[in-house]
Parts: structure tokens; sequence; C-alpha cells
């Protein structure tokens, strides 16, 4: 049930919280998991941890500062020791991750880029053999002629809709963007498809995080599984 894996998730964030030491600097990811991380972090913070966060969108610096996280931006903090954050799709050979269903993904790979480790944790349905089998691939895109990039995405074999909020409009990023969700099947090269995005007019960033994860927490019914990179 929703209320099993929650707790599971539950468990598996506070493992990596346990990670967070006095003096570091960490980064705080966004979705229901990293959540959870967040509000485990909260209570160490309470309790006396000394610690400065990150956090990689609006939703997450409102629960940070609401439970008295101590923040900062990246201009004031540019090396972050630890990223905690959650992902859509997991592959297991390689780490290589899908990220952005929650919308975050610019924040989340710029905050992850800037990290000595980036620690991630899931439930165990993200785990795939092939990135692409689950979830759709967030494409972040300007919002000036974004057909035309969906139409480039398109030419590429992938398969794009543009995201919509809960009003019916289009859903727009922190970063004032738009996301086309994109249907891929799965992916035999992530690397060549990273690439191939990032040099595509329009497009701003892609949830495709390739030899980022340095480690990922597995909440599994039967027990927390550690996958190293
Ligand atoms: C946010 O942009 C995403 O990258 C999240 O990390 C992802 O959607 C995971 O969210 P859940 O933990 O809610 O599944």
């Amino acid at each position: 049930t929703q209320t099993q894996i929650d707790q599971l998730k539950e468990a598996a964030a506070r493992q990596a919280v346990a990670l967070a030491q006095d003096g570091m600097v960490l980064g705080l990811g966004t979705g229901s998991t990293a959540a959870f991380a967040v509000a485990a972090l909260g209570e160490r913070v309470q309790a006396g941890l000394k610690i400065v966060g990150v956090p990689t969108s609006e939703r997450t610096a409102q629960q940070a500062r609401s439970l008295g996280i101590p923040l900062a931006t990246l201009e004031e903090q540019p090396r972050l020791d630890l990223t905690i954050d959650g992902a859509d799709e997991v592959e297991v050979e390689s780490l290589a991750l899908v990220k952005g269903l929650g919308g975050a993904l610019l924040r989340e790979k710029i905050v992850a880029a800037a990290s000595t480790r980036l620690v991630i944790v899931v439930d165990a349905g993200k785990l795939v053999d092939r990135l692409g089998s689950r979830s759709p691939l967030p494409v972040e895109v300007v919002p000036f002629g974004w057909r035309t990039t969906q139409t480039r995405l398109q030419n590429m074999g992938l398969r794009p809709t543009l995201r919509l909020g809960t009003d019916g409009q289009a859903y727009l990023s922190d970063g004032g963007h738009y996301i086309l969700d994109c249907a891929t099947g799965p992916i035999a090269d992530p690397a060549g498809l990273e690439i191939a995005l990032a040099t595509t007019i329009g497009v701003v960033e892609s949830g495709l995080f390739i030899g980022m994860a340095s480690q990922v927490i597995v909440a599994r019914p039967e027990g927390i599984q550690t996958l190293q990179a």
C-alpha cells in the first residue's frame, strides 16, 4: 500500500540523512522522497546538527525554512559536500538516472554537479534495467518557440508532450521554462541521448543524470539496500 511504501521511503531517507555531519553544505532535493529526507534533516538540525542547505526548488526551500534549516545560495556556497535527492528511474547497472517528474530537474542538476557526492533515495519500483522503461524523460525547454523545439525532439525519435499544470495551462518550472515529457521507450545509449539533447536548440536541460549518483539507497519491503557507483 501507499502507507507502506511511504514508511519504507522514510526509513531510506533517514539512512541518507545519517550521512550528514557538522559543517557540511548539503544539497536538498525535490519530490516526495526528498521531502522525507528534508523532514529528517530538520529533526537533526533541531537536535543541534550544524549544516547549511542549498535547496533545489522553491517548494523544498519553503519546507526547509519551516523546519529551521539554514539555507544558502550556490553563490554563497559553491561547493557542496553531499546532495540527497530522489529520482524517477535508476538504471541498476550504471546508476544513471531519469529525474524531473517533480519539475525541478534543472536546479537539481546544477546542485548535483556542484556536489562531491550525490546520494539518491528511491523505492524499489524505480529500479530499471534500461532508462525510459517506466517514466517519460522530462526535457526542460525555453517557452519561446517551444513547438519548434518539440518538432526537433520528434525528429530525434522522441514523443514529447507539453506538461500542463493543475490549471490546464503550460506547467512553468522554477526557472520559468516549459517541460516536454518525452516517451522514449528503453534508452539504449543514455550518454549519447544526453549529448544530443544538450546540443538541441531551445533545450535548457534534460532529466538524464549520468555518472552523477555516487550511491543509491533503495527502500525494499525486505529492507534497505545500497547500490554503490
Ligand atoms: C523532481 O524534479 C524529481 O527529479 C524528483 O527527484 C523525482 O520526481 C522523485 O520524486 P518522488 O520521490 O516523489 O518520486
